[in-house]
């Protein structure tokens, strides 16, 4: 009695991908970033399946973090670009929300607050990815400040971001961690500080930058980083599937048009079934003629432009496909970096704009 189009969520897949973090490098602790609605899959459920697992949850702002709270979850969230204006401290301090310190401005914004209780800091460097973070240089003194401050809490970590560490042999990976282990060498402040560098790539991929806290991301969700079969990524179990249905099968004759514009001309006599999914779901519109569309448990093509509603899929070497044939957009059986690659972009970028329309429901 409603649109097929929908995306079901596996929490068994998530705590899975979860527990292959903490296997990976088992002296370390592992913050679950589930920012941006769990990339996609709905933060609160992602976030109440990982909480009894992850000593921390990871959000990007205080909105999110917020949001979390409203629904229940009571385990510290770390805001990953820490406070936004100087009257979130606050907030944070009475929320158990952990800060990611960024810059001297918000070094300020802490030890100037006057808060019930102290924070707790991660201070984040910049070993070269040159987007937030301070300076080496800058670190020992604000880690003086910080440290001096009734209004921070004892254990401060020590954090930087990788680059490239999705890029296995990019050496821009090895000399961030130089970077970062010089400045520990020679900064006195920093010595007895734990320390936090991995998201998902550097935690399958780069064990020498594991230390004691991770920050598994994307990898949460069930697809690799890489663009190429790495064995650890290998392990990692899809958490959506982006699922709907045939709505339509027509036949056309050779030489006729699909879908707006007429992008695509049949070159026999061919069948056409268009799918309940478009770009106002979620699917990639810029994904080109043959991105793979699995239908009925096999494989076929998208044929004609993406509309906002509908994909049109070429089903004529295809049995048995009618109205109600049920389809994969991506998931278990169709990776989700197929269609990011198809459609010019990544994996990323295609589970967190994936909007509200398509229900999310959740396998447990
Ligand atoms: C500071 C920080 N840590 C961890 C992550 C998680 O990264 P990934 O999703 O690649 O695991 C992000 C994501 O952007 C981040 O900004």
């Amino acid at each position: 009695m409603s649109r097929p189009c929908r995306a079901l969520i596996d929490l068994n897949a998530l705590r899975h991908n979860y527990r292959l973090a903490c296997e990976l490098a088992p002296d370390a602790q592992a913050i679950a970033v589930v920012k941006a609605n769990a990339y996609g899959h709905g933060s609160v459920a992602a976030a109440k399946a990982l909480e009894p697992l992850a000593p921390a949850l990871g959000v990007a702002c205080i909105e999110e973090a917020l949001e979390l709270r409203a629904a229940g979850i009571a385990k510290p969230i770390l805001l990953l670009e820490g406070i936004f204006s100087a009257d979130e401290v606050n907030v944070a301090a009475t929320e158990n929300f952990w800060l990611m310190v960024e810059n001297l401005e918000q070094v300020q914004h802490i030890i100037n607050a006057k808060l019930v209780n102290p924070v707790h800091c991660w201070l984040k460097v910049d070993t070269g990815m040159h987007r937030l973070g301070l300076l080496p240089e800058q670190v020992d003194g604000a880690l003086s400040i910080l440290k001096a401050s009734d209004n921070v809490q004892q254990g401060i970590i020590l954090a930087s971001h990788f680059s490239s560490a999705d890029e296995i042999n990019n050496p821009s990976t090895n000399a961030q961690i130089e970077c970062f282990d010089t400045l520990l060498a020679d900064c006195e402040q920093s010595k007895d500080l734990a320390q936090s560098l991995s998201n998902s790539a550097a935690i399958l991929a780069h064990p020498r930058a594991h230390r004691q806290w991770l920050r598994p991301g994307f990898m949460l969700y069930g697809a690799s980083p890489f663009t190429t079969p790495q064995i650890n990524a290998d392990r990692l179990l899809p958490v959506m599937d982006f699922v709907s249905e045939v709505i339509s099968v027509r036949p056309i004759a050779a030489g006729e048009r699909v879908g707006y514009g007429g992008k695509w001309q049949a070159g026999r006599d061919s069948i056409i079934a268009t799918i309940a999914a478009g770009y106002g779901d979620g699917y990639p519109r810029h994904a080109g003629n043959g991105t793979p569309v699995f239908i009925n448990g096999q494989e076929a093509h998208l044929v004609g432009r993406v509309s906002m509603d509908m994909i049109t899929v070429d089903v004529t070497d295809l049995a048995g496909i009618e109205i109600g044939s049920p389809v994969e957009l991506w998931g278990k059986n169709l990776c989700v970096n197929r269609i990011a690659n198809a459609a010019g972009t990544i994996a990323y970028e295609l589970l967190t704009r994936m909007p509200a329309r398509p229900v999310r429901s959740y396998l447990s």
